[in-house]
């Protein structure tokens, strides 16, 4: 029997579920004490593929501090409803995500990183795609925003597989109760 590769969310979250807020800005996030990379280039030696809906590819492309592409060393890969062309670090897919995440696992390779953001996150729980989450919780209540979770139809249990802190960060691991 061939070996899947895992599809894991890795996301920061303010204590009240959101990702962002609904200008979509990340300052509360940044400025939060943390330790090191919190855990991120551990996380990204694990895996050679990055997953991201449009809104989260647009968001990395017009931040600031972003003068190339910052995944361009993985497979990248945008979901989107629209048609756009492909370019030099990213391929565009507007149509069966399902049936695209299923063959990628199928392949031989590092684990994918669901990258974001709430959106794509509901329609991978909707179609049972998640194998792990890890979330950085952040000590942030910001009352409204971009949902982590947005309101969907899918329910998913999960079995804690670690707990770490990065100073004020708390990392939460989880494998996800495959149905
Ligand atoms: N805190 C963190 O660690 C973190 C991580 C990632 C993202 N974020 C933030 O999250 C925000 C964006 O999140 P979001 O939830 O608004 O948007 P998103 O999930 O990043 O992107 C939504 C877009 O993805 C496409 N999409 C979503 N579901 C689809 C489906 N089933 N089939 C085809 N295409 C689909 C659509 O693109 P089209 O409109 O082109 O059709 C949709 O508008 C940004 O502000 C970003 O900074 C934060």
């Amino acid at each position: 029997m061939s070996e899947k590769r895992n599809v894991v969310l890795f996301i920061a979250t303010s204590l009240d579920g959101y990702i962002a807020t609904e200008e979509e800005q990340l300052d509360w996030l940044f400025e939060v004490e943390g330790e090191g990379d919190n855990g991120f280039s551990a996380f990204y030696e694990t895996i050679d593929t990055v997953l991201m809906g449009r809104k989260t590819y647009d968001w990395i492309n017009n931040a600031d501090n972003m003068d190339e592409f910052l995944y361009k060393d993985k497979r990248s890969v945008v979901f989107t409803r629209s048609t756009l062309e492909d370019n030099d670090h990213t391929h565009f897919i507007n149509q069966n995500i399902e049936g695209f995440v299923k063959q990628i696992k199928q392949e031989k390779g590092k684990k994918i990183w669901l990258v974001g953001g709430g959106q794509l996150v509901s329609t991978f729980l909707e179609n049972n795609l998640l194998d792990e989450v890890i979330v950085t919780v952040a000590p942030k209540i910001i009352g409204k925003g971009i949902p982590l979770f947005p309101e969907g139809t899918y329910k998913q249990n999960l079995s804690l597989e670690g707990v770490q802190t990065f100073n004020q960060f708390v990392e939460l691991r989880y494998k996800v109760d495959k149905k």
